[in-house]
């Protein structure tokens, strides 16, 4: 039996770059179409961020090119800030270096690994260093550099100054790539590049694809988010570990001091409501406090009642701006956009859920063969989420919703864009890959109810188009009666032939118009409550027939009346021949 020392004569450690090397498809490098899209997104995002965080109206680029049959060239470009190039080594050659994760702040970048992961993937899929020109207002490089995986560090291959362009800033990154493939699809550099217009109305996106087309997405508005607000950790959101690492790092003189300017919403009168909890002075240092005393802290908190978080961080789309945006691509027959208030999962992250269904024109899409399908577009922090649907918080809100119950029958088969953005400090991914968002209760509940008010309008949409429909064709089956009749009516009144048929007219008019008037009126009493919904529907399902019969029983006395004649004549009246056989107007029905 080998002894404990001959096992661990192996034991090494590694680096975190090492460990993302093996583990690429943790990333997002997983398959080959995939794979170009996440080193897209990892750019784009980035871009987006910063132009954000400096308040710059963003406009990027991004090119792709074949090079070879195997080799992808990306080439992205924004007019961010620049990065100062003493931190160009960190942002893309160290794995965990980015100066967002750090912070509570809604930000599409979370955990300072997106950009090196790319260079990573580049150099271990083609060998081939990255390239990187930076501008800042004070200076400007070309920069070429690997990864150094044992080590987690950038290995610079060569750097050199260039002469800056006046008012000129931003990030232009260069690198190739193997083991993927260039898709115009669903999960495609295109598709993702749109959604991002879409999400981000304030964005001016030019795409070059490998075939030299180029593709420009306008910005539709020149309102720039406001900058994102960083945000202090909630007391009910906070575990042990967190307060005993913030602890060991706090410059504050006493956990006191700390506890109330770290965290939000810990006021003075909640640090003596927390005292009577404990068994210990709040008055000691920081780095005094043990596992023991950061329990009792964060149990006392659990027992607390603190002001909600504040929400004034998050920066929705903004309901104008996504029914904009849809509205434009989409052109549809019906269109409603919901945003919910902020609120709070897990006790200390906020969020907010924001929702458009579109439905006719070119909601949905179609598949290969030609099938039509709903389609869920999906966002976090306004960036496109193409992969890994199965597992993710919105398709199960999505398709656990009882749609039938909003008059859509068959949603998987109807021509419907369903579009959610979640909006939050931290989304809880299911991955590093950043693809898909955990099924937490109170965000997927919040995206329900999202749905739920958006389908009670599409309720009333539906039924008031269908309404429509039946008394368009019950006025025309009501004309073609008259206008068959009127010949006769007119020569025995002794009248224009036109007169009559125009009597006839306004008088079918005014009575399908009152009846579907009274319909209306009917319906949108009944559709508050969405457990009502699908009873709500079945009653106003069919015309009730006491009303059709008001519509059949047009007062013809006073049309005769109108035009001259009278009711006792009206009513005498034979039927034209055709009519002989003793059919009546509900024949026409
Ligand atoms: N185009 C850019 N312009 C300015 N700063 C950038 C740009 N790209 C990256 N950075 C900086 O580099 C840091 C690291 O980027 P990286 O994509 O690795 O991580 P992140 O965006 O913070 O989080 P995530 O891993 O979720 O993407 C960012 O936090 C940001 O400060
Ligand atoms: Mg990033």
């Amino acid at each position: 039996m080998p002894k404990a020392d001959d096992l661990f004569k192996d034991l090494r450690e590694h680096s975190i770059a090492e460990f993302f090397r093996k583990n690429a498809q943790m990333l997002g490098y997983s398959g080959k179409i995939r794979s170009l899209t996440t080193v897209v997104h990892e750019l784009v995002t980035n871009s987006l961020d910063a132009c954000e965080e400096s308040n710059i109206l963003p406009s990027i680029t991004v090119e792709i090119k074949q090079i070879d049959p195997e080799t992808i060239l990306v080439r992205e470009m924004d007019n961010g800030p620049g990065i100062p190039k003493k931190h160009i080594s960190s942002v893309f050659g160290k794995m965990l270096a980015g100066t967002k994760f750090h912070r509570n702040i809604q930000l599409r970048g979370q955990q300072g690994i997106g950009v090196a992961g790319v260079t990573m993937f580049s150099q271990m899929t083609t060998g081939k260093p990255v390239e990187i020109i930076t501008i800042t207002k004070d200076e400007a490089w070309d920069i070429e550099l690997n990864i150094d995986i044992h080590k987690n560090r950038a290995d610079i291959v060569s750097e050199q100054r260039i002469s800056p362009v006046p008012e000129r800033t931003g990030v232009e990154y260069i690198a190739h790539f193997k083991d993927v493939q260039f898709s115009t699809g669903d999960q495609g550099p295109y598709e993702y590049l749109r959604r991002t217009a879409i999400a981000n109305p304030h964005a001016e996106i030019t795409y070059i694809d490998p075939s030299g087309a180029r593709v420009h997405f306008p910005r539709s508005t020149d309102q720039i988010p406001r900058p994102p607000v960083e945000v202090k950790p909630h007391p009910k959101g906070i575990i042990v570990d967190d307060l005993v690492i913030m602890a060991k790092a706090s410059k504050n003189r006493t956990l006191r001091g700390m506890l109330q300017t770290e965290f939000s919403r810990i006021s003075s009168a909640k640090i003596k409501e927390l005292q009577q909890y404990l068994d210990f002075d709040l008055g000691i240092p920081p780095r005094k406090l043990g596992w023991r005393e950061a329990e009792a802290i964060v149990k006392a908190f659990r027992k607390m009642s603190f002001l909600a978080p504040a929400t004034d961080c998050l920066r929705p789309i903004g309901e104008k701006n996504i029914e904009k945006a849809m509205q434009n691509i989409l052109a549809p027959e019906f269109l409603s956009v919901v945003e919910r208030r902020p609120t709070v999962y897990g006790g200390g992250y906020a969020f907010q859920i924001e929702v458009g269904v579109a439905h006719g024109g070119h909601a949905g899409r179609k598949t290969s063969s030609g099938e039509q399908r709903y389609e869920i577009m999906r966002f976090a922090n306004r960036a496109p989420l193409l992969f890994d649907a199965g597992g993710c918080a919105i398709t199960k809100a999505t398709q656990t919703l009882d749609w039938k119950r909003y008059g859509l029958k068959d949603i998987e088969h109807s021509p419907v864009t369903i579009f959610v953005n979640i909006v939050s400090t931290h989304i809880p991914y299911t991955g590093a890959g950043k693809q898909s968002v955990a099924d937490i209760q109170e965000i997927t509940q919040e995206i329900r109810f999202a749905l739920m008010d958006v389908g009670r309008k599409f309720n009333r949409f539906h039924s008031h188009r269908r309404r429509l429909q039946e008394h368009t064709a019950r006025r025309e089956r009501l004309l073609r009666y008259a206008m068959e009749i009127a010949p006769e009516i007119a020569e025995m009144l002794r009248r224009d032939k036109e007169e009559v048929e125009k009597k006839w007219i306004e008088l079918i008019d005014k009575h399908v118009g009152e009846i579907l008037e009274e319909d209306e009126t009917n319906e949108d009493t009944g559709l508050q409550d969405p457990e009502k919904d699908s009873e709500n529907r079945e009653a106003t399902g069919s015309i009730p027939s006491q009303k059709l019969n008001k519509a059949e029983d047009l007062n013809m006395e006073e049309s005769l009346k109108d035009i001259g004649g009278t009711a006792e004549e009206g009513r005498s009246l034979s039927l034209p021949s055709s009519h002989k056989e003793g059919r009546t107007l509900s024949d026409y029905m």
